[in-house]
């Protein structure tokens, strides 16, 4: 088995209704934070971590991400007439980014049927996966971050963040205790997808971000449907748990829900704030907004 993580699982399939009416035609991966689409920051991510092929589950309404990746003849054609290198280059960039496969989830059967999707894809060895609706802002890319305590450590690793009081039965939430030695590591016993309040085993919530053995596919093949009558990728990792160590892992960076319309504005502000082209005239303009 290859030990090296080089293959990343984008889960894309979902239909977005949380985002309508704009994502009526536009897949919700497509919407743009700032001024990219919400799926190229993940990439990119993916990308300076050391992934070399990244694999999108995908489903009908979604060859905009499809065509976003490839290549633009025409787009490209226009920016070279115009002189306008700096976007031609831009462009170029993102249709060489890395080597894309795609594969689709026919139906929405949940993100660990969506992950096993793409079984055929990664084979026998270790993977990320990153849910593209959580953007996290970092210095040290956080899936990079994950990678290395895979390669210390040698069991899978979740990405965690602390979530208090009725908003953690939003996620798949993490048993086990902190590491003695590491204390952004959680050593699990045990995972439970979008419990109730008072039945969370503890406050540490999985975000999106994964680093798993193969051996979590043939687990997922045996997974029944689980919370809100779906395959949880949290169930296969759950009977993965019971073969080999898995570890929570909280990570340095700031995460946003884009998946979420509240979380979606977060981001932008903050992302805005952060650029050096329009971060300065959008200060003045937020500080001189009258509440
Ligand atoms: C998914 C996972 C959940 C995780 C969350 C993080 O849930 O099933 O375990 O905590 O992503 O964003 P979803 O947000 O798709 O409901």
């Amino acid at each position: 088995m290859n030990k090296r993580v080089r293959k990343a699982v984008f889960p894309a399939a979902g239909q977005g209704t949380r985002f309508l009416p704009a994502t009526k035609v536009i897949p919700k991966e497509m919407l743009a934070l700032v001024d990219k689409p919400i799926i190229q920051y993940g990439v990119e991510e993916a990308i300076a971590s050391g992934i070399e092929h990244i694999i999108f589950v995908t489903g009908r309404g979604k060859s905009a991400m499809e065509d976003h990746f490839d290549i633009s003849y025409e787009l490209d054609a226009t920016l070279e007439k115009k002189g306008k290198t700096d976007l031609l280059e831009m462009s170029r960039r993102i249709s060489s980014m890395a080597r894309i496969s795609y594969v689709r989830q026919k139906e929405p059967l949940g993100l660990g049927h969506a992950v096993l999707c793409a079984q055929d894809l990664v084979g026998d060895e270790p993977f990320a996966v990153i849910l593209p609706d959580d953007v996290i802002d970092a210095e040290v890319p956080c899936l990079k971050q994950m990678i290395d305590v895979f390669n210390q450590r040698g069991g899978s690793v979740l990405a965690t963040q602390t979530v208090e009081g009725p908003a953690i039965s939003a996620y798949g939430v993490l048993a086990g205790s902190q590491d003695p030695v590491n204390p952004r590591i959680y050593n699990c016993t045990g995972m439970i997808e979008k419990p109730k309040f008072e039945q969370a085993p503890s406050n540490q919530a999985i975000i999106g971000r994964y680093v798993l053995t193969p051996r979590v596919f043939e687990l997922l093949e045996q997974t029944k449907p689980g919370a809100i009558g779906e395959i949880q990728l949290t169930d296969g990792i759950k009977s993965l748990l019971k073969e080999e160590k898995v570890f929570g892992y909280t990570f340095e960076g700031k995460r946003f829900d884009a998946g979420d319309k509240f979380g979606m504005l977060q981001a932008t502000v903050e992302f805005a704030l952060k650029r050096a082209d329009i971060g300065p005239k959008f200060r003045e303009y937020l500080t001189d907004l009258k509440f």
